[in-house]
């Protein structure tokens, strides 16, 4: 059976644009594959997080991960880093990593310039990923396209290694949906909808009330020329809304465009706010009757064992090809 693995970093809370770009993609997978999910706590300390709130975040992770239908069953759910492994083998690529090859990465570009004092592990970001994916010979990686140049990263350390010291690693691919891959926020749809965005309205967060999503898409920012139809680079804010109804109704953007050609943008918006209400609705329910379980402590302690195995028999490998043994 092929293996498939996402983590999401808890920066934030987790946005439509998670749910439709990765945690969705791995529900429809989790059937056919063996499926890891985790969340990727050690990522998020590489830009400044306050302890208390990255602490409650982590577990809210976990239960809305089951809420949004990944079956602990059929999927092992953990956090990054309750597995020691994963720093020690992150260091032991970044050793095969140059840095120009880290430093030509879009988002290290992107985040480096926002913060001048930007951390060590800001650069060193995509090794930590390339493990996460590595260590479990993961074949493929459901990831939006924003992710897909770290994806692809991986996939060269892997060959690199690989070749440089004798077969360790499977080669995994980035697996990116066609629809909906990169929800764009609300009110500024030239860039994508992000958790740590200073955008409160043009954000959609898996928890927000029916009342604040119905406000949000009401206020999206559209154009003037009043025709829905799917064309992002000249309608990016209705293109966006059509990504987000389809992806979450199931439904072709053609089907979507036909009932609404005749139709005022105001019309369409409160399709789209039903279709997002009803989703976001049935998801926070479940939530709620998670987050407080012991049921939780459980799942997690389950996926801390087993994907510790595997890392520790992978980091016992890398050490000996390398020679850094007794
Ligand atoms: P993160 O936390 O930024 O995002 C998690 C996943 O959600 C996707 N995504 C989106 N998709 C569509 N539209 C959007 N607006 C949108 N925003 C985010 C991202 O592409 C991603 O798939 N580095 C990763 C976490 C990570 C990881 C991994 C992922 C760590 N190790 C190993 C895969 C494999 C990140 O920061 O994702």
């Amino acid at each position: 059976m092929k293996r498939i693995l996402t983590g999401i970093k808890p920066t934030g809370e987790i946005t439509l644009g998670n749910y439709i770009g990765a945690i969705k993609q791995m529900v429809n997978m989790q059937d056919e594959y063996e499926t890891y999910l985790f969340v990727a706590d050690l990522h998020a300390l590489t830009v400044p997080q306050d302890p208390k709130e990255l602490h409650d975040r982590i577990k809210r992770f976990v239960a809305m991960y089951i809420a949004c239908g990944m079956d602990p069953n059929k999927c092992t759910i953990y956090i990054q880093s309750e597995n020691v492994y994963i720093p020690a083998m992150s260091y032991l690529l970044e050793c095969t990593t140059s840095y120009g090859e880290a430093s030509r990465m879009i988002q290290f570009k992107e985040k480096s310039k926002e913060n001048k004092n930007f951390s060590v592990g800001l650069l060193t970001y995509p090794v930590l990923m390339a493990v996460d994916i590595l260590y479990c010979d993961a074949d493929y990686v459901p990831v939006g396209i924003d992710q897909k140049q770290h994806v692809e990263l991986a996939r060269d350390i892997a060959i690199r290694f690989n070749s440089r010291y004798g077969d360790t690693f499977n080669i995994p691919e980035p697996l990116v949906t066609s629809v909906g891959t990169k929800i764009k926020d609300l009110k500024d749809p030239s860039k994508k909808m992000s958790k740590t965005e200073d955008s409160p309205t043009g954000v959609i967060s898996m928890y927000d009330t029916k009342e604040e999503i119905t406000k949000k898409i009401m206020g999206a920012t559209t154009d003037s020329d009043n025709t829905i139809k799917f064309d992002p680079d000249n309608k990016p804010g209705i293109s966006n809304l059509l990504n987000i109804a389809s992806s979450l109704s199931g439904r072709k953007i053609e089907e979507i465009e036909q009932e609404f050609a005749r139709s005022g943008y105001g019309d369409f918006k409160k399709y789209v706010a039903s279709v997002v209400v009803e989703k976001l609705g049935e998801i926070q329910d479940k939530y709620n009757k998670l987050i407080n379980s012991d049921e939780l402590n459980k799942i997690l302690d389950e996926g801390k064992t087993k994907t510790e195995k595997l890392a520790k028999e992978k980091y016992e490998l890398m050490k000996q090809r390398m020679g850094v043994i007794r």
